[in-house]
């Protein structure tokens, strides 16, 4: 038994429509984990759906559906989303599932027990579009909330509080003798800055049922429900127990016959690696490490932070209808496109910037670059050799080697963008080593026919190196890069990635385009 690489998605509301934020982070999410397949570890990856709370319970109500069929319903949307993003996810997390709710009830009985919740009579502001009680220090310098918390509301009532603040000084010592905690830097020094400028109060962690039904019921009191942020947080164990994982198991106390996927053999937690959007930093950075560490359970390795897509310079919104339909493009251009467009366009931190003319040209880099690396190579050695490679011969051998060093250094700092330049690098160089040897005249002068074997030989080598190289990033164009080439199995494994794999006598099949070309001059009219 050993413990699996575990990387996370924050989980969405359920009650929003899938957009390309989601999309966004799930995929850079797949590709780091599908790199660390690559690297030859086994990997545990785990996205899903946030369903408790107010909004969904109001989005049930006004439809007329129970909370749990509307949930039910539009959970299969979600599903199919994941699908088409051709995510490697390990399992699917619904914060509505019966093991989920036992965890987090675990959860609260064990914080309950060790004396970290108080009740209290609070009498403030609250907002409902962001289910929270707020304090002075969410009001704008003319003493207003502003719109990101839509209706405030003026609210007396008694819950349970959670003793956050007492572990703000361990928490600023934690991240500071800890700079891989949050990354990258500058959200670790927005954390800190948070940390350090404010008094960190306690969190107010149930709502009484009679405002809000629609969440976990506490264990000790049958008059509150979970407050959703506490609910939801705790999905990142909940699935590692429900598989079987004996730290969260005996941290908590529960006994893993009490859950059907227990496997003896899955040990997960702490995170590798928790993949947030930037508007979500401080659950993940400040409540939720403190809420392990009141459980006695280990931290998260690392809260990896992105960064937030605008469309045309404007930011999404649907009122406007400045929205970008990930299922439409995917549908219009293929996934792989999709996956390459965000993961080459925006690194991992700053925001990014969709447009539609920029997703064009990246296509067409796609098609000129690989595609037409792939399609000329196998093309000529149909041509000159009736599909049968030569021995090997070792012109591009050292370039390729060195883009083999890059990308897996960068694969493994989770420098997405960066790996994806090192690749490119490569395939323009093996495009014009064809250009500048020009097998295609060679092959008119029978004396030649020696080295345009050689050649063939570098091109489709290469291209095989690069099916490795891209699998992370386009899982399916690197299959399909392998059936073209004849070879058998997954290019799913960077060890393959080492010059010689393609033997002489091996017989390649036949090309077919990677990214076909698209009418672009339609695309422009529209
Ligand atoms: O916050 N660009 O769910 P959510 C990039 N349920 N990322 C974006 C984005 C954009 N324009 N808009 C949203 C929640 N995101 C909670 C999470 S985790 C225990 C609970 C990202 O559906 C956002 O930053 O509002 C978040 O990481 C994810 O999408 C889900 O957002
Ligand atoms: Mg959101």
């Amino acid at each position: 038994m050993s413990k699996r690489y575990y990387i996370t998605t924050a989980i969405d509301y359920v009650n929003g429509a899938p957009h390309i934020g989601h999309a966004y982070e799930k995929v850079i999410t797949d590709v780091i984990a599908r790199a660390h397949v690559s690297l030859g570890e086994e990997v545990f990856y785990l996205t899903g759906l946030d369903e408790h709370g107010q909004k969904v319970q109001n989005s049930a109500v006004e439809l007329g559906k129970s909370a749990q069929e509307y949930c039910d319903e539009l959970a299969g949307t979600w599903k199919s989303f994941a699908e088409r993003l051709n995510l490697a996810n390990a399992d699917f997390v619904r914060t509505t599932s019966p093991p989920h709710k036992k965890v987090v009830r675990a959860v609260l009985e064990k914080l309950e027990k060790s004396g970290h919740f108080y009740r209290e009579k609070y009498s403030g502001s609250y907002s409902i579009k962001q289910e929270q009680f707020l304090t002075d220090q969410d009001r704008e310098e003319d003493g207003s909330f502003g719109p990101q918390w839509g209706e405030v509301i003026e609210l007396e009532e008694e819950n349970y509080n959670f003793k956050m603040g007492a572990h703000q000084q361990w928490l600023i010592d934690y991240i500071e003798s800890n700079p891989d905690f949050v990354q990258p830097d500058y959200r670790r020094n927005e954390v800190l800055g948070f940390l350090k400028n404010n008094e960190l109060g306690d969190l107010c962690s149930s709502r009484p049922k009679g405002r809000l039904s629609w969440g976990i019921p506490f264990p000790f009191d049958p008059e509150y429900v979970t407050y959703v942020w506490f609910d939801a947080l705790t999905n990142y164990i909940s699935i590692p127990a429900a598989h079987g994982d004996r730290g969260v198991l005996e941290g908590l106390g529960l006994n893993p016959e009490e859950f059907e996927n227990a496997s003896d053999e899955t040990e997960l937690w702490p995170a590798d690696v928790h993949v947030i959007g930037k508007d979500i930093l401080r659950f993940h950075a400040v409540y939720w490490p403190i809420m392990l560490k009141a459980m006695g359970l280990p931290l998260p390795k690392q809260v990896l932070v992105h960064g937030f897509w605008q469309k045309d310079g404007e930011k999404i919104s649907k009122a406007t209808g400045n929205t970008i339909d990930p299922i439409e493009v995917i549908d219009e251009w293929g996934i792989d496109a999709f996956r390459y467009y965000v993961v080459r366009e925006l690194d991992i931190g700053p925001d990014g910037n969709w447009t539609d003319e920029g997703f064009a040209s990246r296509y067409n880099n796609l098609a000129n670059g690989i595609g037409n690396l792939v399609n000329r190579s196998l093309a000529m050695t149909n041509r000159y050799r009736e599909g049968v490679i030569a021995e090997p011969n070792d012109d591009l051998r050292e370039v390729s080697e060195q883009t083999v060093a890059e990308t897996t250094g960068h694969l493994r700092n989770n420098r997405l963008q960066a790996g994806l330049y090192s690749i490119n690098k490569l395939i323009d160089e093996a495009n014009s080593y064809i250009d500048r040897t020009a097998p295609f005249k060679l092959a008119k002068d029978p004396g030649e026919a020696g080295r345009v074997g050689e050649i063939l030989y570098n091109l489709v080598e290469v291209a095989r190196i690069l099916g490795v190289l891209l699998w992370p990033y386009v899982p399916g164009t690197s299959e399909k890069i392998y059936e073209q080439l004849g070879i058998e199995g997954a290019p799913d494994r960077l060890a393959l990635a080492v010059w010689g794999g393609v033997k002489g006598g091996h017989h390649v099949g036949k090309p077919s385009p990677l990214f076909p070309r698209k009418d672009l001059g339609d695309k422009a009219k529209k």
